[in-house]
């Protein structure tokens, strides 16, 4: 809805039914239906108003994650939603186009919430399309990956979403979901598709491709488009990452999505518990007996400056281990970073291992800044790793350095976060807090 104020969306949480498997089914929740919620959609320069009522029966948030916007508005553990009530945040757009999302960040809550079904797409357009593909449902598809564990009687089943038995990274499920759909399948009708990729799972880290191994060309990654399009067979997806790529298809034929063991860095016996042997069919990909002619695919995407980090840049460093970050675990009242606003910082994250030895894969999440990788353990990023980012995937006894600019939002008594986005990892308290000033 537009009004002279800007773009207003509501979105209502509430609970309500869902038909994962057929004939049963599934207590669930979501924004303004039973599961998910509306890809909303504006554009760089709109200023933009969000009406979010809470139908639940308790307390929730709605976090824009990778939006650039003030801390009151970022809607984490410091914007609490109670039930009844609703949160009316505004702001105005001021980022490239990029595939954004929003979801629950309740402390705490965050793993229950997600996995009941709150989350979704908020698309981000600036003025510079380079020409891709771009209609909506047609050859620019949202694909919303995550998996659950049904009970027989189709209920979800959540044990193991904090830790419980044998769970390293929290839940996994055995079942996929895409789009909120069961053994979906997907037909195209044009010669190139562009799919956007979001990780909604809460623990699952996916190796995307195709059963035939096509290449597809990867165009933008978390925070927006990158300079120029990446031939790929495979892409890996964090909890929290997004990929969008862009699939060459000809008449008639039929391929599948397909998630292979990704590789997690951690020991066989963590790396098999968090899921490093799974591997999933995701979507089947029907082409129509005819196709529609796509243009090429442009050569150029984006303009993508890099952060000027250099040797005198500050910089602050992060160590992932036993569940703390920096040895302290998320307390609501410590503030532990203070940033200046236009401040250019490096942040070096170390996943130290951990005990018994050689540790569990985390990752690390920014809110607000987004961020560029500089290396990985001193090496120049692989090129998923390459444009903008603002979820990174942090295998055991890897140090990743991350180059951001703060600002122009501060607030000296809003927090901003920043978490590893294994959902169970989050709400144990791998989480700190950083203001803007
Ligand atoms: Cu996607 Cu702090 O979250
Ligand atoms: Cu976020
Ligand atoms: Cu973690």
């Amino acid at each position: 809805e537009r009004t002279p104020e800007g773009k207003v969306f509501r979105l209502r949480a509430g609970a309500g039914e869902s038909e994962f498997l057929r004939g049963k089914s599934t207590p669930t929740w979501g924004y303004n239906g039973s599961y998910l919620g509306p890809t909303l959609r504006a554009r760089r320069g709109d200023r933009v108003a969000v009406e979010v009522s809470n139908g639940l029966g308790e307390t929730t948030t709605t976090h824009w994650h990778g939006m650039r916007l003030p801390a009151v508005m970022d809607g984490g553990p410091h914007q609490p939603i109670r039930p009844g009530a609703a949160w009316r945040p505004v702001w105005t757009i001021d980022q490239p186009a990029a595939t954004l999302w929003y979801h629950p960040h309740l402390h705490g809550r965050t793993a229950e919430h997600m996995y009941r079904g709150m989350a979704g797409l908020f698309v981000v357009d600036d003025g510079e399309d380079p020409g891709l593909p771009s209609e909506y449902g047609v050859d620019d598809v949202p694909i919303v990956l995550q998996d659950k564990r049904f009970h027989e009687d189709g209920s979800l089943d959540s044990s193991g979403i904090r830790f419980q038995g044998p769970s390293v990274t929290g839940l996994l499920g055995d079942e996929i979901l895409v789009n909120g759909t069961h053994d979906p399948f997907l037909e195209v009708t044009r010669t190139r598709v562009r799919l956007r990729i979001l990780n909604a799972s809460n623990a699952r880290v996916y190796d995307v491709g195709f059963t035939d191994d096509r290449t597809f060309a990867l165009v933008g990654t978390d925070a927006g488009l990158l300079a120029a399009p990446v031939p790929l067979r495979r892409i890996m997806l964090s909890p929290g990452e997004r990929a969008e790529i862009v699939v060459p298809f000809a008449a008639g034929e039929r391929t599948v999505l397909r998630s292979r063991p990704p590789r997690l860095g951690a020991n066989p016996v963590y790396e098999r518990l968090a899921g490093g042997d799974d591997t999933f069919d995701l979507l089947q990909i029907r082409a129509a007996p005819r196709l529609a002619e796509s243009p090429p695919l442009p050569a150029r995407l984006a303009d993508v400056p890099p952060v000027p980090a250099g040797p005198g840049t500050r910089t602050r460093s992060f160590v992932m281990s036993d569940f703390t970050l920096n040895g302290r675990t998320m307390d609501h009242h410590r503030i532990d970073q203070v940033v200046e606003t236009g401040a250019v910082e490096i942040w070096e994250v170390t996943n130290a291992g951990g005990f018994p030895g050689n540790g569990l894969p985390h990752s690390f999440h920014v809110h607000e800044v987004g961020y560029r990788v500089l290396d990985v353990n001193g090496r120049r990023p692989p090129p998923h790793l390459r444009g903008r980012k603002d979820t990174v995937f942090v295998p055991p006894r890897t140090t990743i350095r991350l180059a951001m600019r703060f600002g122009p939002h501060s607030d000296p008594v809003h927090p901003y976060m920043y978490h590893c986005h294994l959902l169970a990892h989050e709400d144990a308290g791998m989480m700190g807090q950083f203001l803007v000033v």
